[in-house]
């Protein structure tokens, strides 16, 4: 059995899809955090945790957490999808949002099919649309947002995982 896991959370699929990338190049096992049992992390030693981005914070974050309190794993590592533009920066804001202090995190850009929304998700985008409108000049960022209500915005790329690739196989039990 391989040592490691991508274990991830996602609304509508994108970062189902990045884990399924990952866990391929690294040929590691993957699941879904609400088929993950506790008890299972015993057998590895690596654990990669996928979330999207909603209002800041990583989807499902805290129930990995509390999955992984019995069996810690040697090497926990996070990656973030969103709608920002990548930066060091948007990191840093994932992992003070997040209370995330000592371990790495990952961001990969994600996708957006507004139609496709739950009803409460439209909503809380229409909020941020109502913000964004007031500003006098927009961002590629802003712009890409109020793209979004009306055309499928999709940022995916195989081609972001590579760092993430490469750290684990520098610092991993492989
Ligand atoms: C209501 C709402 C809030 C969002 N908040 C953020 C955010 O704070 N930061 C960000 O980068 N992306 C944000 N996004 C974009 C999502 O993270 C992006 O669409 C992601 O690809 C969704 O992943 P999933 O398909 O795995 O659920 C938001 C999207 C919605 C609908």
């Amino acid at each position: 059995m391989s040592s490691t896991i991508v274990i991830y959370s996602s609304k509508y699929g994108t970062t189902e899809l990045y884990a399924n990338w990952i866990a391929k190049e690294l040929k590691a096992d993957l699941k879904k955090i609400s088929e993950v049992k506790s008890y299972e992390l015993i057998y590895y030693d690596t654990v990669i945790f996928g979330a999207p981005l909603y209002i800041g914070k990583l989807h499902q974050y805290n129930q990995m957490l509390n999955t992984m309190m019995l069996y810690p794993p040697k090497l926990f590592l996070i990656f973030a999808v969103g709608l920002k533009d990548p930066s060091e920066e948007y990191i840093q804001v994932i992992k003070k949002q997040n209370n995330i202090e000592d371990d790495e995190v990952f961001y990969f850009p994600g996708k957006l099919d507004y139609q496709h929304l739950t009803l409460l998700d439209k909503f809380l985008m229409r909020g941020l649309k109502a913000q964004i409108k007031k500003h006098q000049s927009l961002t590629d960022e802003e712009q890409r947002i109020l793209n979004s209500f009306n055309h499928l915005v999709d940022e995916t790329n195989r081609q972001f995982i590579l760092p993430l690739i490469h750290y684990v196989q520098k610092n991993a039990l492989l």
